[in-house]
């Protein structure tokens, strides 16, 4: 009854989503703050007899509104939107990477990698991060590949390389394979390589409006690369859906871009937020990786990852535990409000009287 490919599947785990009682939500790196004013503006005008309709395809306006939120030369053709960034990297790797080599990523970075992998049945390999949980992009030079693909800032790590670090790389690395960088946390802290794409013609940045712009709900994410790579994700894209992105969300991601003052300000009080958690928790004798993504990696010298998860759900706060050989120390919490923060500092202080 089952097609051989189907048995082989390990599909993605997402953060749990309990209903056994109220939590604090801190496990799926979900904006707490709402999206913009004129998102709901947008959203209540929304004439519902476009619901008869099928949506723009190719998303026309959406896209050339991305285009102008981020500067740098890069236009509506250097830009294709999917049903989150999640569909779009299911694209890239459809696209871009081959069987002839592996394909390279972090030992430690967003699982749904090689579930994809898996999925298109591209070997890959992980390779070990340093000690620190930052990225070496030299290992990734000395073996063959058929391609990169790494999270800035990384995930579950929160580890960031400057634009500095990744052009010195992108000089080095053969120009005929793709090299992705998944920005989905760089809109709080990070700078962008999307200023490189001109220079580059195999780097493919990828974005996500779920975490920086309040969306996760709503599906929306995209790539930027140059136009002949962008092409051929359209090409796939319309392999498999060619309307990936509803009209409702289309309409309301182009009020949220043109919006991204407001996002920038609520995503600069999160990175103050973080900054400050960290500081606390240090304080308290954990062990905090550097972040510039939305969320910490922490741990407590003497505990598993699993007894601080458990502590933590114990007291009505939801955090992820990664069991993976290497992190299984650690938990990954997303920063909320600074009040959801001082409730999870409470809870934590009480872990270390344990
Ligand atoms: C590094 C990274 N990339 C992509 C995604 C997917 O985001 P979405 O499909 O919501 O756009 C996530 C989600 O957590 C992520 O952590």
């Amino acid at each position: 009854m089952f097609a051989r490919r189907f048995r082989d599947l390990h599909p993605y785990v997402p953060g749990e989503q309990p209903t056994d009682r109220e939590y604090i939500k801190l496990n799926a790196n979900e904006n707490p703050y709402p999206p913009a004013p004129a998102v709901r503006e947008a959203l209540d005008s929304f004439d519902i007899a476009l619901f008869r309709r099928y949506p723009d395809p190719d998303a026309h306006a959406l896209r050339r509104g991305i285009a102008a939120m981020l500067g740098n030369g890069i236009t509506e053709e250097m830009i294709i939107a999917g049903n989150g960034s999640d569909e779009i990297l299911s694209f890239v790797f459809y696209a871009f990477f081959d069987s002839d080599a592996p394909l390279l990523f972090p030992a430690h970075t967003y699982s749904f990698y090689p579930v994809y992998a898996g999925y298109y049945s591209i070997p890959f390999e992980r390779i070990p991060l340093e000690k620190d949980f930052s990225i070496n992009l030299d290992s990734y030079l000395e073996r063959p590949s058929s391609g990169v693909i790494f999270a800035n800032p990384n995930a579950p790590t929160g580890r960031y390389l400057s634009p500095a670090e990744i052009r010195r790389f992108l000089e080095r690395y053969p120009a005929d394979r793709v090299v992705v960088v998944d920005e989905a946390y760089i809109d709080f802290g990070g700078e962008s390589v999307v200023s490189l794409i001109r220079e580059f013609r195999n780097l493919v940045v990828i974005r996500t409006y779920s975490k920086s712009f309040c969306f996760a709900g709503a599906r929306l994410g995209f790539a930027v690369a140059d136009p002949e790579l962008i092409q051929a994700l359209f090409t796939t894209k319309n392999s498999f859906n060619h309307f990936p992105v509803d009209a409702l969300t289309q309409k309301i991601g182009l009020a949220a871009c043109e919006n991204w003052p407001y996002y920038k300000a609520i995503n600069s009080e999160l990175a103050q937020t973080r900054d400050w958690f960290s500081g606390e928790l240090r304080a308290l004798g954990w062990e905090v990786v550097p972040s510039l993504a939305n969320f910490v990696f922490v741990r407590k010298p003497g505990f598993t990852g699993d007894e601080v998860y458990r502590a933590i759900k114990a007291g009505g706060v939801l955090v992820r535990y990664f069991d993976h050989p290497g992190i299984e120390e650690f938990v990954r919490i997303s920063i909320g409000t600074p009040d959801q923060m001082r409730t999870l500092l409470a809870i934590m202080e009480g872990i270390t009287r344990i």
